[in-house]
């Protein structure tokens, strides 16, 4: 049977998060210059999107690019930020076409004016799109994102409009740049490594973990229809016994 097949459509997770990592070491691995792993992880992007709106993800987040990469050197981040340009223009039609919606979650405004600009049409043309969102995680980084926040309610509260004694995690969740995203239940991080590198830090309190030793630019449709049955596997507690489950 193949794997598409063997995925349970009643149970799908509605928003699934993605560390697409490895770019550099495919590269490296086909005697290729960084950027062109860069390069070639679009097409992944491309695949996943396409297998995640044909299953009835309702979002999908690709975190593309952190706050920590603008240490690396000036010509990949270039390169990165050029590509964002280019594969925003060009893959637009495909996104209407399939009825899409782009968002992004990150400190936009210190992007380059381009990409910045290629970013925010992109959002106001899929706008209206309603089959699934993809959301871009650009220079983001959860600590970032939970020092807005917190800058976001005191200014609040200083106003009038928030109060510490109805404060809750419900509260927290609305002043994060994820505010109108469920929480994902699966993460998938591909190349092998185990960490999350400060990334939605308080939306995976428990979103169910999955590790690929894949470099992302290898990550094909197959291999997210093995991570969704691999979590569909799995029983999801939230500190109850497995027992009390099924009642
Ligand atoms: C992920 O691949 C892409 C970005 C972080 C932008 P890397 O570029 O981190 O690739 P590796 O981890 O060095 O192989
Ligand atoms: C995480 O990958 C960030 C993105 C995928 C955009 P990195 O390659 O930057 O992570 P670290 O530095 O190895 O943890
Ligand atoms: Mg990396």
């Amino acid at each position: 049977m193949d794997l598409k097949s063997s995925i349970d459509l009643k149970k799908l997770p509605k928003h699934i998060a993605i560390i697409m990592d490895g770019n550099g070491r495919w590269a490296k691995k086909n005697g290729k210059p960084r950027v062109f792993g860069h390069q070639n992880g679009v097409k992944s992007v491309r695949e996943v999107t396409e297998a995640s709106a044909e299953l009835g993800i309702e979002y999908l987040t690709l975190y593309a690019f952190s706050t920590e990469n603008w240490s690396r050197p000036v010509i990949e981040v270039n390169a990165l930020m050029g590509l964002l340009v280019e594969t925003i223009r060009k893959e637009l039609k495909t996104l209407n076409d399939n009825n899409i919606r782009l968002q992004a979650i990150g400190d936009l405004k210190q992007l380059p004016e381009r990409s910045h600009k290629a970013l925010l049409e992109g959002i106001e043309n899929t706008k209206n799109n309603t089959r699934m969102t993809l959301v871009l995680a650009l220079n983001y980084s959860s600590k970032w994102e939970m020092t807005q926040a917190v800058k976001g309610m005191i200014k609040d509260a200083k106003a009038g409009i928030l109060d510490e004694t109805t404060l809750n995690d419900g509260t927290i969740d609305k002043y994060l740049a994820t505010k109108d995203i469920p929480d994902p239940e699966l993460l998938i991080r591909t190349s092998g490594e185990m960490r999350i590198s400060n990334f939605l830090l308080w939306q995976i309190a428990y979103s169910e973990l999955y590790f690929t030793e894949l470099f992302w630019p290898d990550f094909r449709k197959d291999d997210l229809y093995k991570a969704i049955i691999n979590y569909q596997n799995r029983e999801r507690r939230f500190g109850k016994i497995s027992e009390q489950l099924s009642l």
